[in-house]
């Protein structure tokens, strides 16, 4: 059965009956509209007990990661690859945790997604799997979280918000960077107020990928399934990285929706002058000198909201400069540029805001002066002014991927609604099949699917997210680091 027949099929709401884990009790429906999962809750949770689908570079450390989450239990993990699974257990068992069950082979997803000891289902795998996997684990009873983008096609997108509303399953990307120090910083910045109406944002996944992806061990990518993606597509692969903070501080599905967009790229040069002159010579190579890659080194898609906001997302993964996501906000008080460069893994940020109308702002403040530091005290994010010790104690990237597995895991806990619904989850991922459309189509414009049916307008922007410690069962080292790092920068 494939994943069109099996959409079509019924058998998946006896399954979903039959699953323990979706008895899960009381339904929570805020906010929006028919089956809306806008402001959806679950009842609490007691502890989540997780199965991580793929776990190869990112997700063997996800796996690490989560174990250290309060009232999280690493129970299942899956892969294709069966080396994987001694590297994994290691990390579970360096932090003191018991040995996940292991589901291997071509199946092996399917089987875990059917358990019924398992809450949630953390997809970790390459882009085109992510869909399929979480749409099964939902009519399985299960929460699906998938690594970004979380779907590549509109359809895919589509039947993960047909799935949550039809099964009230969570549904939530895992875009860490909306939980990013600079990032919450920037969304206090906009939310109080201090950047006036915000009108424009500039974001970016500009990464030099190019030996990752001619690789597939430690520092590459299982199966070169992102080079396979890169050779066959056009357009922005990889948006929501950019795009997810940007529509948060824009109230995107929460006041104000993405309307259509416009695409444009250079043409390719990257991957294949690398490719001849890194494997030229390497006959054993499955990706030497004459493989043909479609993507453009730089895509430019421009979005327009309904309500009058301005995005430009940019990907560029080919080109020899430094690693950056943009993260410029600009309203019509002031601006914030979160990542004009970075200094040892620092985002060195900035902000200007006008004092009286007219005057102009003609000059950034720093982080590192005195006005920037007045403005990291005032709008630093309340969940790392309290967190931010323990997350960094975690790792991973910065520590922004700690807050948000912790702030999920906080909102299941306590029978909250997630920050990133179903609806952010397919708006956001839509990104990549509508830039490739307009690209090809000489850059026409493409309307952006309204995945909310209206619930966009009634819907409340996101809350303040914020994460009372007290209430989770943090380990002794952890609770020795509450409230200690005042100050990031
Ligand atoms: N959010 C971030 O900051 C961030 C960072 C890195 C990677 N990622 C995302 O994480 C995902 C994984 O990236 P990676 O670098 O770990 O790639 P990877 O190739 O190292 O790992 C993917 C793993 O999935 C396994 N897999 C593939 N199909 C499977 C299936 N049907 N069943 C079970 N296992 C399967 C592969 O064998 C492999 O081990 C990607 O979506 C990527 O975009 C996100």
């Amino acid at each position: 059965m494939n994943r069109r027949e099996f959409l079509k099929g019924t058998a998946w709401m006896g399954a979903l009956a039959a699953a323990g884990c979706a008895s899960d009790g009381a339904v929570k429906l805020g906010s929006g509209v028919g089956g809306s999962m806008h402001g959806f809750a679950v009842a609490p949770l007691n502890r989540v007990r997780v199965g991580v689908v793929g776990i190869g570079n990112r997700g063997s450390d996800a796996a690490r990661r989560l174990s250290t989450v309060p009232g999280i239990d690493v129970v299942a993990i899956c892969d294709i690859r069966p080396e994987r699974f001694a590297i994994t257990q290691a990390k579970l068992k360096k932090n003191g945790k018991p040995p996940a069950k292991e589901y291997r082979g071509k199946d092996g997803w399917k089987r875990l997604c059917e358990a019924d000891d398992i809450d949630v289902v953390y997809v970790i795998t390459g882009w085109f799997e992510h869909a399929m996997i979480s749409v099964y684990a939902m009519k399985h009873g299960k929460h699906a979280f998938m690594e970004v983008p979380a779907a590549v096609t509109v359809d895919e997108c589509w039947e993960l918000v047909e799935t949550a509303e039809k099964t009230h399953r969570h549904c939530m990307m895992l875009e860490n960077c909306n939980y990013g120090e600079t990032e919450t910083l920037a969304l206090n910045l906009c939310q109080s107020g201090a950047l006036g109406d915000i009108l424009h944002a500039d974001c970016a996944y500009i990464h030099d990928l190019r030996r990752n992806c001619y690789q597939t061990g430690r520092d590459g990518y299982g199966d070169y399934w992102r080079l396979k993606y890169n050779a066959a597509h056009k357009g922005n692969a990889y948006p929501t990285h950019g795009l997810g903070p940007v529509c948060w501080y824009m109230d995107v599905n929460r006041g104000d929706r993405l309307d259509y967009l416009v695409s444009l790229e250079c043409r390719q040069t990257g991957f294949e002058r690398y490719a001849k002159e890194i494997y030229g010579a390497d006959k054993e190579h499955p990706w030497k000198k004459n493989v043909k890659v479609a993507m453009g080194d730089m895509n430019t898609t421009l979005v327009r909201t309904v309500n009058g906001k301005s995005i430009m997302i940019q990907h560029d993964v080919t080109s020899p400069r430094p690693y950056t996501r943009h993260n410029l906000v600009s309203g019509t008080k002031g601006a914030f540029w979160g990542m004009p460069w970075r200094e040892k893994g620092q985002d060195m940020w900035r902000v200007a805001i006008e004092g009286k109308c007219g005057e102009g702002a003609h000059e950034w403040w720093v982080k590192d002066s005195e006005k920037g530091r007045e403005i990291e005290e005032k709008y630093r994010h309340p969940m790392w002014r309290e967190a931010g010790a323990i997350a960094k104690l975690a790792g991973g990237h910065g520590g922004k991927d700690f807050m948000m597995d912790l702030r999920w895991a906080y909102c299941l806990q306590n029978g909250l609604p997630l920050d990133i619904d179903v609806y952010d989850t397919a708006t956001w991922s839509c990104i990549v099949d509508l830039s490739e459309r307009s690209v090809r189509s000489g850059s026409m414009p493409q309307k952006v699917p309204d995945f909310t049916k209206g619930g966009w307008k009634t819907a409340k922007p996101i809350g303040d997210m914020t994460i009372d410690l007290a209430k989770l069962d943090l380990n002794e080292k952890q609770r020795s680091l509450i409230g200690r790092q005042k100050s990031t920068f």
